[in-house]
């Protein structure tokens, strides 16, 4: 029998992505908030794989979550935080309920659907968690301080998970360098393509590239990888 991921942020072009190269390995049971945005990316998707939630309020996304898991008799094996939210905007202006909004998304709706996950019923089956944090979390960028501390506290969540849930769970945290897609294509428009493309020893990455190290980090491969933040950014940090 195939085991079965969570995979919040399915819309998004690296879920997509993820989803494309381990559905023919796992089952997936997709978050999404947007029922359209399903049914024009996933044709065929079984409803019962489907989870709507807004991600902004994460103890309504805990609660349905438990219902749709517990009605439909589902257990999560793989659980992947890639939903995320950008708001570029400097820390004198931004507001309470966006910095709210943005660390709803990006750390504690995670908190709570690993809380969910981590269940007298489910727990026994449950061996991975994976967040797509960002290479950002780690670096500085004006108007970027709430999205980056929102990552950054998912690479804390990371470790500290991964020695409270060690030797049965293990977590690890995704730092992607640039990736051209929806949500990054924004913060590229006035800049030279070619010129960040500079700044990356091995080009700028694909979604491709970081749904192969998920592949990798939840396969029995990795067994020995926990509590990692990993920088998978075509080399822009070593310069
Ligand atoms: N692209 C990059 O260069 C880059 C670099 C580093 C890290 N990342 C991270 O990679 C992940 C995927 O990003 P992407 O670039 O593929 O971007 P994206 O297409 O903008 O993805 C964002 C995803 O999060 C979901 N989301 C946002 N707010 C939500 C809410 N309130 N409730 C439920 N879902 C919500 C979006 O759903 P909707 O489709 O409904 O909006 C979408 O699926 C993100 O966590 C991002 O921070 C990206």
């Amino acid at each position: 029998m195939k085991e079965t991921i969570l995979l919040t942020g399915a819309t998004s072009d690296i879920g997509c992505e993820i989803y494309k190269n381990l559905i023919d390995t796992y089952d997936i049971v997709l978050m999404a908030r947007d029922p359209k945005k399903v049914t024009n990316i996933y044709s065929n998707v079984p409803y019962q794989n489907v989870v709507y939630a807004n991600l902004e309020e994460p103890e309504n996304t805990k609660q349905i979550l438990y219902e749709h898991l517990n009605n439909n008799d589902i257990i999560i094996n793989h659980f992947i935080h890639c939903a995320g939210l950008l708001q570029l905007e400097g820390i004198k202006s931004i507001t309470y309920k966006n910095q709210i909004r943005i660390f709803n998304v990006n750390l504690f709706s995670a908190i709570q659907i690993i809380q969910v996950l981590l269940n007298k019923k489910n727990r026994p089956f449950f061996s991975t968690i994976s967040f797509i944090s960002s290479l950002w979390s780690i670096r500085g960028t004006k108007g970027n301080s709430i999205y980056a501390s929102s990552k950054g506290s998912l690479n804390s969540l990371c470790i500290n998970l991964a020695v409270e849930l060690a030797p049965k769970i293990r977590v690890n945290s995704i730092l992607p360098g640039a990736i051209i897609t929806n949500m990054s294509k924004e913060s590229f428009v006035e800049k030279n393509i070619e010129e960040v493309n500079k700044d990356y020893l091995l080009g700028l990455g694909s979604t491709s590239d970081i749904a192969g190290i998920i592949k990798f980090i939840i396969s029995k491969e990795a067994r020995w990888i926990t509590g990692q933040n990993i920088i998978v950014d075509g080399g822009k940090s070593c310069k």
